[in-house]
């Protein structure tokens, strides 16, 4: 029987992967232009680094890890996010120890075993960024005008629109999340069941969620954003206008809260309308806190992550993906063809020209077939004659034309052509 792959896991086949191998390219030099350098971190992390910064009482922590024991004993995770193991990867590895700041970035796979659906996977991809040791709110503003640039070179910033908001600072939280507890408890009936234990353990989440009933319950709860102390205000105030003078455009959305932890003061999402239910396509936040929490000085950071499913799904319409298609496609035939044959494609691919071939004995017109089928411009043909006296001839599949040319010097002929596949890059 036929093991297929896991539910909510999936393959991206090359001719989706050129979207993906695109995104990438762009996001990597965006990054880089910002001052961001890589990051790459294992997939495989201890299960108390995500359960102490991500929140034992989220759904990521309660339900979604892909957590067992290693052979040795030790509870191990499969990673839902970057931030935390970017966070510990910080720290053992003393980059706080020369300014304390840093600007990394990676791009890989991230674990939930969520339900899967439209643009939700339990194997997905982030593209994410951390801002190490700036406080100030020109940080904030740095990293929203990086993630807009990012969705603007791809040509997607018309098709989304960022959220911003802020948690302000511990205290500011503790408070609210009392405010809210007792706007809920009344109404606690009226609440979904998750919700119901939500209003004990984590209040803020019942302003996410999705059930009509609780959004209905909770529509008139104060906001926090209405209630957070003065520094925290005017950082929200400076980010804001930061924004508006590098007019990046955001609207405040004071019902916005995050389903990981660690955040405090702005955090933000950027939604869109072409993805349904699952519209946040990239999110993230100031995390001042998370460094010390995991052991470390007083370190202030923020970051986001980017779902690359999302981004490529957002891409890929009206987007048809090519196929590469070679330039020349070698046919060969007779004594010492084949050799003839792999040594010129190899010469012609060190020199930058897409050339393929069949490997096989298999007649002239079927190896011509071959090289219309791939979409190849020229068939580049060495029969017994042409390997003799070392010359190739170069039929031009679009005008039908042909001409002899010495081996050595036809890799310099196509390289001259431009390669239809290496221009899409
Ligand atoms: P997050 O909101 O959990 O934040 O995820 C960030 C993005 O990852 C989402 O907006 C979405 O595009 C994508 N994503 C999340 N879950 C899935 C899924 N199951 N399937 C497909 N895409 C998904 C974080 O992960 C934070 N670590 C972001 C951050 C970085 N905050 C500060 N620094």
């Amino acid at each position: 029987m036929l093991i297929k792959k896991l539910k909510g896991f999936r393959d991206i086949l090359p001719e989706e992967s050129a979207l993906w191998r695109q995104i990438e390219g762009v996001a990597v030099e965006v990054f880089r232009r910002y001052g961001y350098r890589e990051l790459r971190m294992p997939l495989l992390e201890e299960t108390g680094l995500f359960r102490r910064s991500i929140g034992e009482q989220t759904d990521i922590v309660e339900k979604e890890m892909y957590t067992f024991l290693d052979g040795g004993g030790t509870s191990v995770t499969l990673r839902p996010e970057g931030t935390a193991s970017a966070v510990r990867a910080f720290l053992e590895n003393g980059l706080h120890r020369t300014d304390s700041k840093a600007r990394l970035y990676y791009v890989g796979p991230m674990f939930r075993r969520e339900r899967p659906q439209k643009g939700r996977l339990r194997q997905f991809h982030q593209l994410g960024a951390e801002c190490f040791g700036w406080p100030e709110a020109g940080a904030d503003a740095d990293l929203l005008c990086l993630l807009w640039d990012l969705f603007d070179t791809l040509g997607l910033s018309t098709r989304v629109q960022l959220q911003i908001n802020t948690l302000g600072c511990r205290g500011d939280r503790a408070a609210y999340v009392e405010r809210l507890r007792a706007y809920l408890e009344p109404c606690r009936d009226e609440l979904c069941e998750n919700c119901r234990r939500r209003v004990d353990h984590n209040p803020l989440r019942v302003l996410d969620c999705k059930s009509t009933h609780c959004q209905e319950a909770s529509a008139g709860a104060p906001t926090l954003l209405a209630g957070v102390c003065g520094d925290c205000g005017d950082h929200f105030v400076q980010v804001r206008s930061l924004l508006d003078r590098q007019q990046v455009p955001y609207q405040v959305n004071p019902r916005m809260v995050r389903g990981l932890d660690y955040y405090n003061r702005t955090t933000f999402e950027l939604l869109s309308g072409d993805l349904g239910a699952q519209n946040a396509v990239a999110a993230g936040g100031r995390y001042d806190g998370l460094v010390e929490t995991l052991g470390g000085p007083a370190v202030p950071a923020l970051g986001f992550a980017a779902g690359l499913e999302r981004m490529v799904l957002m891409l890929a319409e009206g987007n048809a993906a090519t196929a590469a298609t070679p330039l020349a496609f070698l046919v060969h035939r007779g004594e010492h063809a084949l050799e003839a044959a792999l040594l010129l494609r190899r010469q012609l691919i060190r020199a930058g020209v897409e050339a393929d071939m069949d490997y096989g004995e298999r007649s002239f017109k079927a190896q011509m077939r071959s090289a219309n089928r791939a979409g190849a411009r020229y068939a580049l043909i060495l029969g017994e004659e042409e390997v003799a006296q070392g010359n190739v001839a170069v039929k031009n599949l679009d005008a039908g034309t042909q001409e002899t040319v010495a081996q050595d010097g036809v890799a310099s002929i196509l390289a001259a052509t431009g390669s239809p596949a290496s221009e899409e890059e």
